[in-house]
């Protein structure tokens, strides 16, 4: 559904932040991505929405190459794309239904959408996300009321409000304590599950990505140094993507994950159920290289 080919950027400064990217991403398949800061996580998932545009090789999203759209085509594309950010880039003085019906912030200026008029379908589907991502009754609730957690939460529902075929998440839970970033990244999965989503995850925190997301893609320095299933990340992996360290307590975490979670195991059939395609016999590792 996904393919990149070759794909490079180098930014205005020189910088070289993907140097030949290939990854494809099945439908429906959840996929997480790690490494270390600056190797080019958000560059990669900057260049598949095209907020930046690549220097170099291909992006398609079922055979459309978004690299060299613009203008309407472009329009049209990003709306099978969704967008989590980090920072949930909600607007803070609006309700949390304004910020479901305003747009996706980052493809369209907030004003531009704003002025349209909502649509009574449109209305609805915010009201039935909202009750889907536990956010039911809190449709005029101004955005900065909210917890991080339910920040995090209408930007999910924003997200989907366009029904995307592919979900882009750029660390969702870094701004988030433990346990909320673990209900997070279970209702991101659900969802992936529930409407047969693909998903990329940028997520830096390596044990919450083993636990929830089936296959994981290691980036370093723009490069990808590991693409295969979460259960074979283990110190000698870590070690080629994060460079030396002493891996055993991450290792053991791995391995263990927290024992005060019943839903550990859920989690795992949730990230099964989402991503038939990677387990159990892992072909995405197969995949590389193969033609989608
Ligand atoms: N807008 C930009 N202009 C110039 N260099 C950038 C820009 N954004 C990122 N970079 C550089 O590209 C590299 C990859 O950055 P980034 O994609 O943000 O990595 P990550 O998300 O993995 O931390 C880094 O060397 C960073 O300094
Ligand atoms: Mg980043």
């Amino acid at each position: 559904m996904l393919e990149i080919r070759a794909l490079q950027k180098r930014y205005a400064t020189g910088d070289l932040a993907l140097k030949g990217i290939d990854l494809s991403v099945a439908p429906g398949q959840v996929v997480g991505l790690i490494g270390p800061s600056g190797a080019g996580k958000s560059s990669l998932i900057r260049c598949i929405n095209r907020l930046v545009t690549p220097s170099a090789g291909e992006i398609l999203l079922d055979g459309l190459d978004l690299g060299r759209l613009g203008g309407r085509g472009l329009r049209l594309a990003r709306r099978q794309i969704g967008m989590i950010f980090q920072e949930y880039a909600l607007v803070e003085r609006l309700t949390v239904m304004e910020n479901l019906l305003s747009g996706r912030l980052g493809y369209t200026g907030f004003w531009a959408s704003w002025f349209r008029r909502f649509e009574p379908q449109d209305i609805e589907q915010a009201l039935r996300l909202l009750e889907r991502v536990g956010l039911g009754g809190m449709e005029n609730k101004r955005a900065d009321a909210l917890s991080g957690g339910q920040r995090q939460r209408v930007g999910i529902a924003r997200a989907l409000m366009q029904s995307p075929k592919l979900l882009l998440v750029d660390e969702p839970t870094a701004s988030l304590d433990p346990k909320t970033s673990r209900q997070i990244m279970r209702l991101v999965l659900e969802l992936c599950r529930e409407r047969g989503l693909a998903a990329i995850v940028n997520i830096h925190d390596v044990v919450l990505a083993t636990e929830f997301l089936p296959r994981i893609v290691g980036l370093r320095a723009g490069e990808i140094v590991y693409d295969g299933p979460a259960a074979r990340v283990g110190p000698e992996v870590l070690t080629r993507i994060y460079g030396d360290e002493d891996w055993s307590a991450i290792s053991r975490q791995m391995q263990s994950p927290a024992l005060d979670d019943d839903a550990t195991d859920a989690a795992e059939d949730t990230a099964r159920r989402a991503s038939p395609a990677a387990l159990p016999s892992h072909p995405t590792v197969a995949l590389r290289g193969s033609p989608a």
